[in-house]
């Protein structure tokens, strides 16, 4: 089967409400039917979810939106949090969950992402699950045993049973920021060795479903060799994902 390539921009902590609607509107401008072969997403923070919801809407854009974190609970006393309920009702149709900034400045746990999964999931919420080493553990060869490990630990107990329950993306720290890309021959040893952990975790079926993203760098100079590359489906964009003129020549080499 092929898989849809998904191109997916992460904001981050960036962008007020009226330069998100400014973002939105340029990009869902340039997205017509041209781009019917790839799936699009963006995930701005969440005070601008609603603003760009209603622009894309108003469109009748096929770009998605996701939120970039979730709390697992659907309701309760848990101050600042945002519970998957939220995301769905303000059209979130992904979120992304175990992002390195949020394992590392945030303390989140395998655990913590497992059950943010499962919580997703149960809304029909497609989770983008990130997982990647550091530079520390890539120097000591071990990055393949770490990453298997972490997608084990988040999947634990998460059924998936068609291709919209789940996206992975291979973002090595090392690589998030930096200006320094993981080379295509790294990106792919590793998604390839994700896909074999989806078939064993799941079922190789399935596993040639589940989308898997290579993140951390990406940008209209290097997008190409990715989209290449077998079994990369797509890219998480920080950094590029801001300035449509950068995000959208990424777009481009996956179409
Ligand atoms: P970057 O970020 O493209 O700026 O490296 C990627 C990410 O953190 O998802």
């Amino acid at each position: 089967m092929t898989r849809k390539p998904l191109v997916a921009g992460n904001w981050k902590m960036n962008k007020t409400t009226a330069e998100a609607t400014d973002l939105a509107q340029q990009l869902s401008y340039r997205v017509d039917q041209a781009y019917e072969g790839v799936d699009i997403l963006v995930c701005p923070p969440f005070t601008d979810l609603r603003s760009v919801y209603v622009t894309l809407d108003f469109d009748k854009s096929r770009i998605a939106m996701g939120a970039q974190n979730v709390y697992f609970e659907e309701s309760g006393a848990y101050t600042g949090e945002i519970s998957p309920v939220m995301l769905k009702e303000i059209g979130c149709s992904y979120c992304i969950v175990g992002h390195s900034e949020r394992r590392g400045l945030f303390n989140e746990t395998n655990d913590d992402i497992n059950h943010k999964v499962r919580a997703l999931q149960s809304h029909g919420i497609t989770p983008l699950l990130c997982v990647g080493e550091s530079l520390q553990i890539r120097q000591q060869r071990n990055a393949l045993e770490f990453i298997s490990d972490e997608l084990r630990a988040c999947l634990l107990g998460n059924p998936v049973a068609a291709a919209d329950d789940l996206v992975v993306a291979y973002e090595p720290i090392w690589a998030i920021g930096t200006g320094h890309t993981a080379t295509p021959e790294q990106a792919q040893d590793v998604c390839g060795q994700i896909r074999e952990d989806l078939a064993n975790i799941y079922s190789p079926e399935i596993a040639e479903q589940v989308r898997i993203l290579y993140g951390g760098s990406m940008n209209e100079g290097n997008a190409a060799l990715f989209a290449a590359c077998p079994d990369i489906d797509g890219g998480l964009i920080g950094g590029a994902s801001l300035d449509a003129n950068k995000f959208m020549p990424i777009v481009d080499c996956f179409r």
